[in-house]
């Protein structure tokens, strides 16, 4: 994920494009710059890091003109660096592009424009359409536009300068936001509206396969594959800043957790290769010798990102039946685990900063174990020392109670299960197909389902004053429960438990009395009559039990209180399904309090200390 703004009329484009940009961070921060076209020459200045350092870079030497982009970057391909911050140019300079998604084929195109002579200056997927830009350029904009949008596979938001048209911005929209904000005598492009709100309360929502034409006078919108010119009504802004910085959700937690279906789709972008239906992931050097030695596997991380293990644990045994073990990072440095060069260790890391989860990454690779890391932030040390690195494809993640992250994490380690699991030679053709499919339906599935679930509004009214509020739930339903109870705790302050709903006998079952909220998971077909006999008990003691299921399970009525259905699933994956309902009971209990939802007390996002 990443930011971008445009600007074109008679203002000095500069302070316009930082001060957009700082609107923007929020949707990556690792480096930062801005191209600015004088009529004469498309100057550029970047800086990798935050704006201020792009601020002192442009205090020192300033950029002169009217018409200008701007970019803030969330790394995706290259690490954050000067060369690989946008904007990108051409190697005369005469267009300058900023780019917000995945360009999935310019591996492909990267090398037959090298074949042809062209020299990269950097590691990004966006470089190639400032090179194609300029090679394919015709005389005219629009059509040299049209013919490189033709080669590009993937999702891109652009903005692009050309010397050849010194009085225009363009704009094109596919598969990633783009807005264009009107203006009097000016106008705008970016990714969202908080960076135009100052100047301008007029907006365009850009619809996929659309090209914007700006000139400082107006705005014309093309269709990307005739040219055609489509009418689109101009819509008012009426929120305030401080909500439009988190689109219109009253809190980031909430809008992290519609972002889910995004995140998940941009996590698999490129990961499952549609025609063969078989994962794949460039980024692992796994040879298949290398995965059939691994005897044992651990998985080490902290908190949600324990949770998501718990899950990975048992995707992997089940798909590779190599013995797996998830361990909570604090406890694993401090110990002398079993590790040799036949493990493989798989730290998980929203923050990839977390002090206990890098220790133990250091401590794995001194013992000889082959580290994987899968983390939300690129250029970050989990993602800079282990010896490969799966990047979770969240974008920015500032609630501190990690939601889209968390889902990332747990698809990442479902496609390494498929895909050690094709490297053994261990899984059938049509059982990979029948999870690659499943798999890839589950973005829309919880897009579908989050506007019924908000409706679990209700619920959370109903138990913001219980003392304690209990998770079961069996195998994978288990770890979800957990993750559900972190999630109530850490933003609700109330105490809760999750617990293993055969275990509840063996103790817990003397702290439920009459009314204890009890929120029973029963996803899995496998354990579904074992469960109902865990809620009956609890049920028995006056607990009263939301159940949550799968659509179309009638059977649960005889013996809940109220139910939640998810969307029916392949079982391995219902927990990116049923957590959302959970995310959501702890968003609404805490907002019910009148707790600070987006920063608890106590905590911080980025744990950084043991
Ligand atoms: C809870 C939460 C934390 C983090 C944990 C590890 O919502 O976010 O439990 O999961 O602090 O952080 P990362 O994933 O950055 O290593």
């Amino acid at each position: 994920m990443c930011g971008i703004i445009g600007y074109i009329g008679d203002k000095q484009t500069q302070e316009i494009l930082t001060t957009g940009l700082g609107k923007l961070e929020y949707r990556g921060y690792d480096s930062v710059g801005i191209a600015i076209n004088d009529g004469e020459a498309i100057n550029v200045t970047k800086a990798e890091g935050r704006l201020e350092n792009l601020a002192s870079k442009l205090s020192d030497k300033p950029l002169n003109g009217t018409v200008g982009i701007g970019h803030t970057r969330w790394a995706t391909h290259g690490r954050p660096s000067d060369e690989n911050s946008h904007p990108h140019t051409d190697e005369t300079t005469d267009f300058a592009v900023v780019h917000n998604g995945i360009i999935e084929n310019y591996q492909d195109i990267k090398q037959e424009l090298i074949e042809n002579g062209v020299t990269f200056q950097s590691q990004t997927d966006s470089e190639v359409v400032a090179h194609l830009l300029s090679r394919l350029y015709d005389g005219d904009m629009i059509s040299t536009i049209q013919k490189v949008i033709d080669k590009l596979e993937g999702a891109y938001a652009l903005g692009i300068v050309s010397k050849y048209e010194p009085n225009k911005l363009f704009a094109v929209r596919q598969a990633s936001p783009l807005i264009v904000g009107v203006g009097e005598g000016e106008n705008f492009i970016s990714s969202d509206i908080p960076a135009v709100l100052e100047h301008t309360r007029d907006v365009i929502i850009l619809e996929d396969s659309e090209i914007a034409v700006l000139s400082k006078e107006g705005v014309s919108l093309l269709d990307m594959e005739t040219a055609n010119p489509i009418e689109r009504d101009v819509f008012k802004v009426d929120w305030d800043m401080e909500q439009a910085e988190k689109n219109g959700y009253d809190h980031f937690m909430l809008k992290e957790i519609f972002e889910q279906p995004t995140a998940l789709q941009n996590t698999m972008t490129g990961r499952i290769d549609q025609d063969s239906q078989m994962v794949e992931f460039p980024e692992l050097d796994w040879s298949e010798a290398k995965v059939n030695e691994w005897n044992k596997i651990y998985i080490v991380a902290c908190g949600t990102a324990y949770h998501a293990g718990l899950i990975g644990k048992h995707v992997l045994e089940e798909l590779t039946r190599i013995p797996v073990a998830v361990e909570v990072a604090s406890e694993f440095r401090y110990r002398r685990p079993i590790i040799d060069e036949q493990t493989l260790v798989i730290t998980v890391s929203q923050s990839g900063e977390t002090a206990d989860t890098l220790a133990a990454l250091r401590q794995s690779q001194k013992m000889g174990a082959e580290v994987v890391g899968i983390t939300n932030v690129v250029g970050s040390s989990i993602a800079r020392e282990a010896d490969n690195v799966i990047l979770t494809m969240a974008g920015p993640e500032i609630a501190v109670a990690s939601t889209k992250a968390y889902t990332t994490q747990v698809l990442s380690l479902y496609l390494m299960g498929v895909y050690a699991a094709q490297k053994k030679g261990q899984i059938t053709e049509e059982y990979r197909k029948e999870l690659l499919e499943s798999l890839l339906k589950t973005p829309g599935q919880i897009e579908e389902s989050l506007e019924h679930i908000k409706g679990i509004r209700w619920y959370a009214e109903s138990i913001k004053d219980a003392q304690s509020v209990f998770f079961l739930g069996r195998g994978l339903d288990h770890a979800v429960a957990l993750e559900g109870s972190l999630k109530l705790k850490e933003i609700s302050y109330i105490h809760s438990e999750a617990y293993a709903a055969g275990e509840l006998k063996h103790g817990t079952l003397a702290l439920i009395e009459e009314g204890t909220p009890v929120i029973a998971l029963a996803t899995q077909n496998e354990v579904y009559d074992k469960m109902i006999a865990n809620i009956e008990e609890v049920r028995a003691r006056g607990a009263k039990v939301m159940g949550v299921t799968t659509e179309g399970n009638m059977d649960i009525y005889h013996y809940v209180d109220e139910t939640c259905y998810i969307p029916a699933t392949n079982n391995l994956f219902a927990p990116l399904l049923s957590v959302v309902p959970l995310q959501l009971i702890s968003y609404y209990t805490s907002l019910a309090l009148g707790n600070d939802v987006d920063k608890p007390r106590n905590l911080a996002k980025s744990v950084t200390v043991e």
